[in-house]
């Protein structure tokens, strides 16, 4: 295992050894190739540079106290990688393809998977991108797909702390027919004004509304949102929010948990109501929300005690990195064991 301060991990971008690759050209995937470059030579006239074909996924892979080593869900974001290059008219790696890339990167980085007292994981980002050459705006005909891997800490820096976000009234993440639905880059381009005008305000990240009525919670910037009262999990339904698949987990967890589960529009008021409210994803896990400023009027909502985690969150949170580190049974059937 690589001398690292594992505890000392940040959500960022960290130097493995290796990468995969793979091209589709001339109609069909060729073989998948290891790297030990970080970088990728690509035609300046490439789709994924001037028109935005490109998707992206992000998933982990985690060590547990046994030293086995556990992949959540990778098949969950094969199919979301697939639906997403079907929407902006890219050829998708099949979940095979997918999956055999993914446990290679992790193989050949094994080094890299921190320890399972340290609390980290291993992220790895599949990406998928238009390399053939158009001027015109036109799909590509050539894709490159890559894996690479980077050990990670907890992406905000207080850790399983409420964080205080900020409402964003003015800028759009999506449009209601427009690809908040899938994982591309263009929607995290769409809200980075939004999010860093909230970081340095001092608030973790931005909460996004619906855009056509603003009436609404949508979702983060890199996370979808939850709120929990009389015994029921919220989270919102809209077309412009990204199926998370730690949220699917979570929901299911909450089901087992006896709790009531409901996906339904959240009106920007019902905020108040909640006892408990929580942001969800990979790169997020499940970080507490303690209270939300209404960037127009300046009002702060308050859920629960701002500087407490709510107890039903704290025992989703148990349970999700309970299934995750080996801890828990994973009766769902979510990991997969990697021998290697
Ligand atoms: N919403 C957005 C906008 C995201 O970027 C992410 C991260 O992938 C999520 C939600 C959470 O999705 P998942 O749980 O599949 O990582
Ligand atoms: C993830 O949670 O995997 C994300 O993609 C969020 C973010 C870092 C963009």
């Amino acid at each position: 295992m690589k001398n690292i301060n594992w505890q000392d991990l940040s959500f960022g971008y960290y130097k493995t050894d290796y990468n995969v690759r793979c091209h589709y050209k001339d109609g069909k995937w060729g073989e998948l190739e290891v790297s030990d470059s970080e970088y990728l030579p690509i035609h300046m006239s490439s789709t994924c540079l001037h028109y935005g074909q490109e998707a992206f996924e992000g998933l982990k892979a985690f060590r547990g106290k046994d030293g086995k080593v556990r992949l959540f869900r990778c098949e969950e974001n094969a199919k979301r990688m697939q639906n997403t290059a079907d929407y902006i008219m890219m050829k998708a790696p099949s979940s095979e393809l997918f999956s055999e890339a993914v446990v290679k990167a992790i193989e050949l980085n094994k080094e890299y998977i921190p320890p399972y007292e340290s609390g980290a994981s291993l992220y790895i980002r599949p990406l998928l991108i238009g390399v053939g050459p158009q001027m015109g705006v036109a799909p590509s005909k050539e894709f490159l797909f890559t894996v690479f891997v980077s050990p990670v800490g907890p992406y905000f820096k207080t850790g399983f702390k409420p964080v205080k976000v900020l409402m964003e009234h003015t800028d759009d993440r999506a449009a209601p027919h427009g690809t908040g639905h899938i994982k591309v880059g263009g929607n995290y381009a769409a809200g980075m004004r939004a999010g860093e005008a909230a970081h340095h305000k001092g608030y973790a990240m931005a909460i996004f509304l619906d855009a056509k009525e603003k009436k609404y919670i949508d979702e983060c910037g890199p996370a979808n949102f939850f709120g929990i009262k009389d015994n029921t999990y919220i989270t919102p339904s809209a077309t412009t929010i990204l199926p998370s698949i730690t949220n699917a987990s979570i929901m299911e967890i909450a089901k087992d948990m006896g709790l009531k589960v409901e996906r339904r529009l959240i009106p920007i008021e019902e905020l108040a109501t909640f006892k408990e409210a929580g942001a969800c994803g990979t790169a997020a896990v499940i970080s507490p929300i303690g209270s939300v400023e209404d960037s127009t009027s300046g009002q702060v909502i308050t859920i629960g005690k701002p500087d407490q985690v709510g107890e039903l969150t704290e025992k989703l949170y148990n349970r999700l990195r309970g299934i995750q580190y080996g801890d828990c049974e994973d009766k769902f059937g979510w990991n997969e064991i990697l021998e290697f």
